[in-house]
């Protein structure tokens, strides 16, 4: 009698630098407690490479992939099917690869508002929210933000221009500005300040707007650590009392990457506690 032979799927996250990512440790536990037959590898892919990589990723049978910093918009453009937050956000980091095509998808923003919403129990109807950032996660999150109806959304970045290409992406409804960091006015009382630029993964803290901050600011960094993040460093410094680093987000949108790929949704919670984050 023949053995069975046993598949196992292939997966992965392709970024530049991608040594940071804990995706592998997240899908394996997602694997583990939904009894998967998968593996998840670490994929480091300049930008230059990134076509080959991920056609070769395909070509070799791999299932899906998740795209990091810097490659989100560039992506996009190898999908063959885009799903319509992704088409939105102009950004991509769930690819899906099919008999028919690849598939691109974002599970960036449902991610960060299960988080929010969900785990941390923040209320964003008529909230003032300000993201510091306007690269391919702020791209992500914004949509899924604008829908939860906060009064305002403000994007700091530090180029002027790029903040702009988003407000106007988004068709600039009311509640949307753009600005450049040393603009943010000093009278809006922010609820909610998230970190979206990818400066702490190089240790900077650029000059983030500390008036921003009030005693009722909630500050979330999209990055996270096993030690507190620049960005949650300076908040705290500048008074924030809560400052949230993103696994809830990591751990979230990975569950919503998984669900995608293989039809079931595991159970965050213990996940995010097995990782011993603390919020
Ligand atoms: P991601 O997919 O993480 O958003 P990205 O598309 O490369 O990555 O965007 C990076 C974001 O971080 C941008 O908003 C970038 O600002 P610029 O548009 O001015 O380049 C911001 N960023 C990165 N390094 C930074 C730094 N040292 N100081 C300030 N902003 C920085």
């Amino acid at each position: 009698m023949a053995a069975e032979t046993v598949v196992i799927d292939r997966y992965g996250v392709m970024g530049y630098p991608v040594s940071h990512s804990r995706s592998p440790v997240i899908h394996r536990l997602f694997a583990l407690q939904t009894q998967q037959n998968m593996q998840y590898e670490l994929l480091q892919v300049s930008p230059e490479k990134l076509e080959t990589a991920v056609r070769q990723f395909q070509r070799t049978g791999g299932k899906g992939l998740n795209i990091t910093v810097p490659h989100k918009q560039e992506v996009a453009k190898l999908a063959d099917l885009l799903s319509d937050r992704a088409r939105k956000a102009g950004a991509v980091n769930t690819l899906t690869f099919q008999d028919s095509g690849i598939s691109g998808d974002n599970t960036d923003g449902i991610g960060l508002l299960r988080d929010l919403v969900v785990n941390l129990g923040l209320n964003l109807e008529g909230a003032n929210i300000l993201i510091l950032g306007a690269g391919g996660s702020t791209r992500g999150i914004v949509g899924p933000l604008l829908e939860m109806q906060p009064a305002s959304l403000r994007i700091a970045n530090r180029s002027l221009g790029k903040a702009e290409d988003l407000v106007e992406h988004f068709d600039s409804p009311a509640a949307l500005s753009a600005c450049r960091f040393n603009a943010v006015p000093a009278t809006d009382a922010y609820d909610l300040v998230i970190n979206a630029t990818s400066a702490g993964l190089q240790g900077d803290t650029p000059p983030y707007p500390a008036a921003a901050i009030t005693e009722n600011t909630f500050c979330y960094d999209l990055s996270y650590g096993l030690t507190p993040t620049p960005f949650s460093v300076w908040a705290r410094e500048a008074g924030a009392p809560r400052s949230v680093m993103g696994w809830g987000m990591l751990v979230e949108q990975a569950a919503e990457s998984f669900h995608i790929w293989r039809g079931v949704r595991p159970d965050t919670a213990p996940v995010l506690k097995q990782m011993s984050i603390t919020a």
